[in-house]
């Protein structure tokens, strides 16, 4: 038996003629967190979605506790107990912002669903906009209305697009407290641009340049490697 939780061999891909990964390989543990940074363009989210199975991969294997998931789609991966908070469209626009948490909640079975007052414990902002219209908040509202969705779902692997993306920085601290917690018990893997919080969080981190992991490791570790900031520096 593996230990990991996700296993990526050697996962190539891209958009038709156009290739982004080259033989990316990584695995998320059953508990901490994973980030994966990189510059802009580098294939963060093309990783991410090619993981997951919204595109599909060229050459490489996806294992899911031991099992082969490779092109198995978004939905399935859903069932299997994975989540993702996309970097865009996060939420559904022409539904309120309760109305999404819902959804979220509904990724369980009947009788093992979260209650959706632990989105408002966590987000007690949300609380006040429970009958908003998503589509009508900030970007930054957003995002906390995708996160607290994901984090309702209770997936066994979270996987999250630039989570603070726009979010005020006094919301940062909540959703840094809301990850770790999340962390002790599951597994999450996200693509995250703010350095310190990546490093801050992560247990280990990936360094992916023009769709290849050129670095990994513990964030101590990586900060002292002079190569480390060069990488991820324009
Ligand atoms: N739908 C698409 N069709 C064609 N090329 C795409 C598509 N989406 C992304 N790309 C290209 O794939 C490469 C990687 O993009 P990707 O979005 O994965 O980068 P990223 O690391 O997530 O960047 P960012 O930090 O800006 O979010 C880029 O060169 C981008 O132009
Ligand atoms: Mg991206």
């Amino acid at each position: 038996m593996s230990e990991s939780l996700l296993e990526v061999e050697g996962l190539a891909g891209g958009y038709g003629a156009s290739q982004v990964l080259f033989g990316v390989s990584f695995s998320v543990p059953a508990r901490g967190t994973v980030a994966v940074l990189g510059r802009n363009g580098a294939g963060k989210t093309t990783l991410l979605r090619t993981l997951l199975g919204f595109l599909t991969p060229t050459a490489g294997t996806v294992r899911l506790r031991g099992r082969d998931v490779t092109g198995a789609s978004p939905a399935a991966m859903v069932r299997d107990g994975v989540g993702y908070m996309p970097q865009e469209r996060v939420v559904f626009p022409t539904l309120t912002v309760e109305e999404n948490l819902r959804l979220g909640a509904a990724a369980r079975p009947k009788g093992e669903r979260a209650s959706i007052d632990e989105a408002y414990a966590l987000f007690p902002k949300l609380a006040d906009r429970r009958r908003q219209r998503a589509g009508t908040m900030s970007g930054g509202e957003r995002k906390m209305v995708g996160l607290a969705r994901a984090l309702l779902g209770r997936p066994e692997l979270l996987v999250l697009d630039e989570p603070t993306e726009g979010v005020w920085h006094g919301v940062v601290d909540e959703i840094l407290d809301a990850l770790r917690a999340y962390a002790d018990r599951a597994a999450i893997l996200i693509v995250e641009q703010h350095l310190d919080l990546a490093l801050e969080l992560a247990d280990t981190a990936l360094v992916l340049q023009r769709g290849e992991i050129v670095m990994s490791g513990r964030p101590a570790q990586l900060r002292d490697d002079q190569r480390f900031l060069a990488y991820l520096t324009p």
